[in-house]
């Protein structure tokens, strides 16, 4: 035994023009759970349910689980913050989640923005930059992306990205007390992945 301490958890950064994105820390839980509680309205047509009220325990728990998970590689998720601002607040999120392997080397893709940031270009910055790691650096082949019909927004902002529509899923996510169709999407790697073992 050593009184040495534990080694911090990986921790990436990403930067943009007027962007840092950085991996999960509970450090953040209190920016966190006031970016939440003030987005509530705004964030439940899209997403899946968090506490009410936010407290502080249930953001640490759950920046705790995105850490692991991000050492897992099994799920990547992003905050993201002005730049010059790391102190905060949170202007959005987004994830990377369900990540296979093998031949499919493919995953999920969620996001959402503070409404007092919405309509300025940055979730279109950020993720421009976060599937460049996406491809280049996990070595994804595919990104699914899915969103309610009525999010027009956020179907043009899949569209400014290149994503492709693929199908249309009825009764896809249990959102905001019934289930909800989506429109489906996804965008593939511009160079070839090969799987590993292939
Ligand atoms: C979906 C969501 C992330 C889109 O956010 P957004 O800010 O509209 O996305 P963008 O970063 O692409 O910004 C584009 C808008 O900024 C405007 N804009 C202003 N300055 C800009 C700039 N410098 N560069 C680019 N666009 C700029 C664009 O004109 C565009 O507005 P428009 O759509 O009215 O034409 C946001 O509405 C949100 O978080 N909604 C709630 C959660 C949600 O629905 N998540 C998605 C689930 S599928």
């Amino acid at each position: 035994m050593t009184d040495e301490p534990l080694p911090e958890p990986r921790a990436l950064e990403l930067t943009t023009e007027r962007l840092v994105l950085r991996s999960p820390h509970e450090a953040m839980a209190p920016l966190l759970a006031s970016y939440l509680e003030y987005n509530r309205t705004h964030f439940a047509v899209s997403s899946a349910y968090f506490e009410t009220p936010v407290t502080l325990e249930w953001c640490r728990a759950a920046l705790i689980a995105d850490a692991r998970a991000f050492e897992a590689q099994s799920a990547v998720r992003l905050y993201f913050f002005e730049k010059g601002a790391s102190a905060g607040p949170i202007v959005g999120n987004l994830a990377f989640t369900n990540i296979v392997r093998g031949v499919f080397q493919a995953c999920h893709l969620g996001y959402r923005i503070d409404q007092r940031y919405e309509g300025k270009g940055l979730m279109h910055e950020a993720l421009v930059e976060a599937l460049r790691y996406a491809f280049e650096v996990l070595e994804l082949h595919r990104v699914m992306a899915n969103y309610r019909p009525t999010n027009e927004r956020s179907g043009r902002l899949l569209k400014r990205l290149g994503f492709l529509v693929e199908g249309y899923a009825r009764d896809y996510l249990f959102l905001d007390g019934a289930w909800r169709d989506h429109i489906l999407t996804s965008l593939v790697a511009p160079g070839v992945v090969t799987p590993p073992h292939a």
